[in-house]
């Protein structure tokens, strides 16, 4: 079958995707860095699949690296190229390692299949979209500045693709414009592995709840929302795998939009940080220790995507609830607590 490269294989969609794509048929082949990611995923992913992927580490941003393992593997025919780095907080401080890692790579891989054919599935996000006018959010909404560097290098790598599919004719794309990623696999043998303390809600909710942080701190509960909480379309990390798959599938096939296209890989539902909350609390039993603080600057209140387009012309649609989301979380950080990893 035919082999795909996912880059930042190791990391958390990317591991999912793997065993996701494995599953579908296809040989998933791994280039990581490790920045992000523990080795010992490979492993994991092992005791999924039966098999350990054949894995390459090295960065990206290195052009003779990556041009020359281009060369040496012509029998890859799509990439899911994940490998970025993607803290927001971060990025705000460090602007030019988000510019030199997230453009390098993409520009480093583009350019070793200038002159042969390569279908290309990139990891974008609902952060193009700002805080969006009308709700659900549809791909043709605009694109707003964006509110962090992180942001700005998923707006303009989305342009490079687009005006680079433009521009040769070897390249067939597609941008998945992600929502809130969140759950785990159900075997609990991956899941997300976050290095330090955790800036995403989930992760930072589970490991409260587990004892490894005091409480969680809600960023603010006055909002314009019916609650006066943010609200985000989480989606389960094994449906968002399966969109990559899917992606891969239309390229394949020929996609009759054409050359370059997005799509919302989201639920279509908003919950609310409270209601997300309380499916955990109901889905583990306990109660979480969180207490109301201060907004965190650049947050967004209200995002959820209309994913009409995806279902309709990707033909994928999320199966998975947010309790599945969080209990598949949840049984995760206790796999974690019994098999600590890195
Ligand atoms: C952010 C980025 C998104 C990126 C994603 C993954 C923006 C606008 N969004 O999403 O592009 O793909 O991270 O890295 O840049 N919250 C708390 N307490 C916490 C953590 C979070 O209350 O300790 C709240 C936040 O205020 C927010 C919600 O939980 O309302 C979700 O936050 P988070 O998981 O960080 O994701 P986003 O900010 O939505």
């Amino acid at each position: 079958m035919s082999k795909i490269l996912v880059t930042g294989g190791t990391g958390y969609i990317g591991s999912h995707t793997v065993v996701e794509l494995y599953k579908a048929g296809y040989t998933p082949v791994i280039i990581d860095n490790l920045s992000n990611s523990n080795i010992k995923m490979l492993e994991q992913i092992e005791k999924i699949i039966g098999i350990k992927p054949e894995f390459h580490q090295f960065d990206l941003c290195d052009v003779e690296q990556t041009t020359a393992f281009i060369n040496d593997n012509p029998d890859i025919s799509g990439i899911i190229h994940f490998a970025a780095s993607k803290a927001v907080g971060e990025s705000v401080q460090k602007p030019l390692k988000y510019y030199h890692n997230n453009f390098f790579s993409l520009i480093n891989l583009l350019e070793a299949y200038q002159g042969k054919k390569i279908n290309f599935v990139f990891s974008s996000s609902c952060t193009v979209y700002g805080e969006p006018d009308v709700l659900p959010v549809t791909e043709s909404a605009p694109v707003k500045k964006a509110t962090s560097p992180y942001g700005n290098t998923k707006q303009i790598a989305e342009e490079i693709l687009e005006e680079s599919a433009a521009a040769y004719n070897n390249y067939n794309i597609i941008a998945l414009r992600y929502f809130n990623p969140v759950g785990a696999h159900e075997s609990a043998l991956i899941g997300e592995l976050p290095i330090g303390v955790p800036q995403n809600l989930l992760p930072f909710i589970t490991q409260t709840a587990i004892g490894k942080r005091e409480k969680l701190t809600v960023f603010g509960n006055d909002f314009d929302t019916p609650d006066g909480y943010c609200i985000r379309d989480f989606i389960h990390v094994v449906d968002l795998a399966k969109a990559h798959v899917a992606a891969i599938q239309l390229l394949e096939k020929g996609n009759p939009n054409g050359k370059y296209d997005v799509f919302n890989v989201g639920t279509g539902n908003g919950y609310s940080v409270l209601e997300a909350i309380k499916a955990f609390e109901k889905v583990s039993g306990q109660a979480l220790n969180y207490e109301v603080g201060p907004r965190r600057e650049g947050d967004i209140v209200k995002v959820y995507g209309d994913v009409t387009k995806s279902s309709k012309e990707l033909g994928w649609k999320a199966e998975l609830g947010i309790e599945e989301m969080m209990s598949s979380a949840w049984k995760w950080e206790n796999y974690l607590k019994e098999n600590p990893i890195g």
